[in-house]
């Protein structure tokens, strides 16, 4: 285990398991769509988890990627999501699964959703790898939720702090002490693309 961190939420099989799972549901489906289902990540955070995913997935398939910004720094707060590299991808008419890492405050994924659906795709759908129920807010819908964990800052499996421990190959929450040396000192809130 890494140094900075305190304990693995999700082992590396756990994780295996999971997506392998989550891949034959979309897999089942979205078979037999008439176009290639459009996969839409969400840049950074979600990377390792699509490429895990599509793998899972023998279905046609484009892949798009979005940008969204939800904070300065590596220490600031959330200073609410914006979207800072656009789609590269025409939408609309087609079938769209958002991929994203972690469904927290809600903020990313409802500019996301608001965006996307004024594209008019054919369907809009979101799968996340993580949610934390206690500050998930009812208003944003997810359709495929890989794993429901506490309310602490991970990292690990795509997810980042300060851009470091993306390529961790579990889940694990991190030392307090990793952030609080920080200039804000606070738990880090949002993402840095
Ligand atoms: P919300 O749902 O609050 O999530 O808009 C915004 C983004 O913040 C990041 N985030 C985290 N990143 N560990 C991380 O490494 C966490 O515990 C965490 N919580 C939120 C993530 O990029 C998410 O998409």
């Amino acid at each position: 285990m890494h140094t900075d961190v305190n304990k693995i939420l999700i082992t590396r099989e756990g994780l295996a398991d999971r997506v392998q799972q989550l891949g034959r549901e979309m897999t089942t489906l979205y078979l037999g769509l008439d176009s290639p289902l459009i996969i839409i990540t969400v840049l950074n955070g979600s990377m390792v988890f699509m490429a895990d995913l599509i793998r899972h997935m023998p279905i046609t398939m484009n892949l798009g990627v979005l940008g969204v910004s939800s904070y300065a720094g590596a220490t600031t707060r959330s200073q609410g999501a914006k979207i800072v590299m656009q789609l590269d991808t025409d939408i609309r008419d087609r079938h769209v699964l958002v991929i994203d890492d972690i469904l927290d405050t809600g903020n990313t994924l409802r500019l996301i959703h608001e965006d996307l659906g004024k594209l008019k795709p054919a369907s809009l759908r979101t799968a996340v790898l993580l949610r934390k129920p206690a500050r998930a807010p009812s208003d944003v819908t997810v359709e495929f939720i890989g794993f429901d964990i506490e309310d602490r800052f991970v990292v690990g499996y795509g997810l980042d702090f300060d851009g470091r421990y993306r390529n961790l190959p579990y889940i694990g929450v991190l030392k307090p002490d990793c952030y609080q040396a920080s200039a804000a000192g606070t738990e880090p809130a949002g993402r840095t693309m």
